[in-house]
């Protein structure tokens, strides 16, 4: 007896024990954030003291893939899945449109809530609102706090969408399925305040899963582009141009939204056992629709093109107990959901493309990752891949977003505060000193700042007509060497062409294809007191996809050469396998290559 009530106790302890170890997650996602928008990536231009805290203490993640866009971006890091397997790749959902991630998928806060943590969204969604079973209560989020569009105004939290010609517009701003009237007040400094009351409410015997998705500093999408609490513009006096100063605005409440955080996750005592991951979705829009007036240079390209400055984000993982570093390996956005499912415990879904990178995190083991889909784009017809050091870009792509932007928005007109104090004052540096007694090493932060920063390209070496990729011929670049994709290698380099030409025909023959956007008249919110609601029945069936359209370069006789001889290679090396599968992959290759 006395030894079953000792076993009992044993099992007890240690059941509750490993409940302990499960950390607490707490996943930020800023929205079209530039590469040169954060100040430890070198920029003297916009400051980020919380944010750079963070990442000089934790680990940096220095060649983070997203996709192009929010629906894509957010989509594949929900699923660990390619955006292009759900059909929800190129311009993100729009407020009027039927269309989500499938229901058939299973989301991250699905396998989080079945681990035991408590999960809350608290800001943009964008993965589907036009059925109710789309939206994240019925996705794995126990609660839910923000709104579902792609953007929507800072002050007045309403959504408007031109919608055939028409604007539709309504408030988009929701506590779990409820419209919120009552609120007031600058949307960044709301979302804060609604993050910081689930850890205050939080029962901290159970691990918690808290991602918070903010509006900034993605333009209002509205009447009004750029809304930053007014102390936030103050503090970025020193920019000269206005558009850039309210940009900056956005990204300093941002910023400090971070250290509100961290000081409740600290009150709590539970900061040194959270898992804290600040990324961007995808990068800045300098121009073009939503033109948000960021930065993504020396990265060349804007938002939802196939260039760096569009899919190279912003990331960095904090926790207590890992040692800092700079990681330099390849991290894609469907790598979260694979990685973060094993910290809590879990086992890791087949069937997806994320990569469980957590010892590559946690240790210094070799990349887990050897090569990103970067994008698939099927309605325009373009898309990007990387292997190693190399990325291939084919298709139509459009010059006028090629190139290199904003330069002449970072003029300064007044001296700028001094980096230093600014990081040692702020309060995530703070905290972590009070907190957790550690201490940052400014010697260290400074190099590590060097050290990411990517120096600009020269504008006298640079080619004056940098390659765009056409039907004809695509772009090569060694991003390793050149990540400001100025030097094409595409004539220098055939059989590397070849090979990354036909991983990409591969991938495309897999994707499931997308329409045009159909924007439904009945979504107008004007119909249902101005409020965006769900207008679809959840039974109504889904249209089946439509054809995968024909890959978006030209087929070379050379291409078609190797195709065979590759195919007739594993045919004589492998009979038995070939018969079993590498006859699949041939007709893949061969149906993906003639678009059957
Ligand atoms: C906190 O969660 C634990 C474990 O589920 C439960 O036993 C306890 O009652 C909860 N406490 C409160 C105050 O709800
Ligand atoms: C590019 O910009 C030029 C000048 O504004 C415009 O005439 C042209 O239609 C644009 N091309 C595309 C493909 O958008
Ligand atoms: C790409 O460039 C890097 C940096 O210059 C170089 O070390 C590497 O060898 C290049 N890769 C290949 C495969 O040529």
């Amino acid at each position: 007896m006395l030894f079953a009530v000792i076993c009992l106790i044993i099992v007890v302890s240690l059941v509750s024990s490993e409940e302990t170890l499960q950390p607490n997650i707490v996943f930020i996602v800023a929205d079209d954030l530039g590469w040169d928008d954060v100040s430890f990536h070198g920029s003297d231009n916009i400051l980020t003291p919380n944010i750079d805290v963070l990442a000089y203490e934790g680990v940096i993640l220095n060649q983070y893939y997203t996709d192009t866009e929010g629906t894509a971006s957010r989509s594949a890091f929900f699923t660990g899945k390619y955006a292009m397997r759900l059909g929800t790749q190129g311009i993100s959902i729009s407020a009027a449109e039927d269309r989500g991630i499938p229901i058939t998928e299973l989301l991250l806060p699905s396998y989080l809530q079945k681990l035991g943590y408590s999960t809350h969204l608290v800001g943009k969604w964008n993965v589907g609102e036009s059925r109710e079973h789309y939206l994240p209560t019925y996705r794995g989020f126990d609660s839910f706090y923000g709104f579902v569009g792609r953007s929507v105004d800072y002050l007045t939290y309403n959504l408007i969408e031109n919608c055939n010609g028409a604007d539709y517009y309504g408030l988009d701003l929701f506590e779990n399925r409820e419209p919120v009237f009552d609120q007031t007040g600058h949307l960044t400094e709301i979302l804060t305040d609604q993050a910081i009351r689930i850890i205050r409410d939080h029962n901290t015997s159970v691990p918690l899963y808290l991602h918070i998705s903010h509006a900034a500093p993605h333009a209002g999408g509205g009447f009004v582009n750029l809304q930053p609490p007014l102390d936030s513009i103050e503090a970025n006096g020193y920019i000269a141009h206005s558009a850039r100063r309210l940009y900056a605005g956005l990204v300093t409440s941002l910023d400090k939204s971070i250290g509100h955080i961290l000081s409740m996750l600290a009150e709590r005592e539970i900061l040194d056992n959270t898992i804290i991951v600040f990324v961007s979705d995808n990068g800045a829009a300098p121009i073009g629709p939503s033109q948000n007036f960021g930065s993504n240079l020396p990265l060349r390209g804007v938002k939802g093109s196939p260039w760096e400055g569009a899919a190279r984000g912003v990331a960095f993982l904090w926790h207590s107990s890992i040692s800092s570093k700079i990681h330099d390996g390849l991290f894609h956005v469907t790598d979260w959901l694979p990685t973060l499912v094993n910290v809590a415990g879990g086992n890791i879904p087949e069937n997806i493309d994320g990569v469980n990178q957590w010892d590559t995190i946690n240790s210094d083991e070799r990349p887990k990752r050897l090569d990103v889909l970067i994008t698939i784009d099927d309605l325009n017809g373009w898309a990007a891949f990387r292997e190693g050091d190399f990325k291939i870009i084919i298709g139509n792509v459009n010059r006028n977003f090629s190139g290199y932007y904003s330069k002449e928005l970072k003029v300064l007109r007044n001296t700028i505060p001094s980096y230093e104090n600014m990081l040692l004052e702020c309060d995530a540096n703070r905290i972590i000193r009070e907190t957790l007694d550690l201490v940052l090493d400014v010697d260290l932060a400074f190099a590590k700042r060097k050290e990411l920063s990517m120096t600009y390209i020269n504008e006298n070496e640079i080619n004056t007509e940098p390659c765009v990729p056409t039907q004809a011929k695509g772009c090569l670049y060694n991003i390793t060497a050149d990540p400001t994709e100025s030097n094409d290698l595409w004539n220098n380099l055939p059989d590397l062409v070849r090979h990354l030409t036909l991983r990409l025909r591969t991938l495309w023959a897999d994707m499931v294809p997308r329409r045009q956007p159909q924007l439904d008249p009945k979504a107008n919110p004007s119909f249902h007191n101005y409020i965006w609601y769900p207008w679809v029945e959840n039974d109504e069936v889904v249209l089946e996809p439509p054809k995968v359209p024909t890959f978006p370069l030209q087929v070379s006789v050379d291409e078609l050469e190797y195709l065979v001889d590759i195919n007739m290679n594993t045919f004589r090396d492998n009979l038995n396998l070939y018969i079993k599968d590498m006859s699949k992959s041939f007709i893949r290759s061969v149906s993906a290559l003639f678009s059957l």
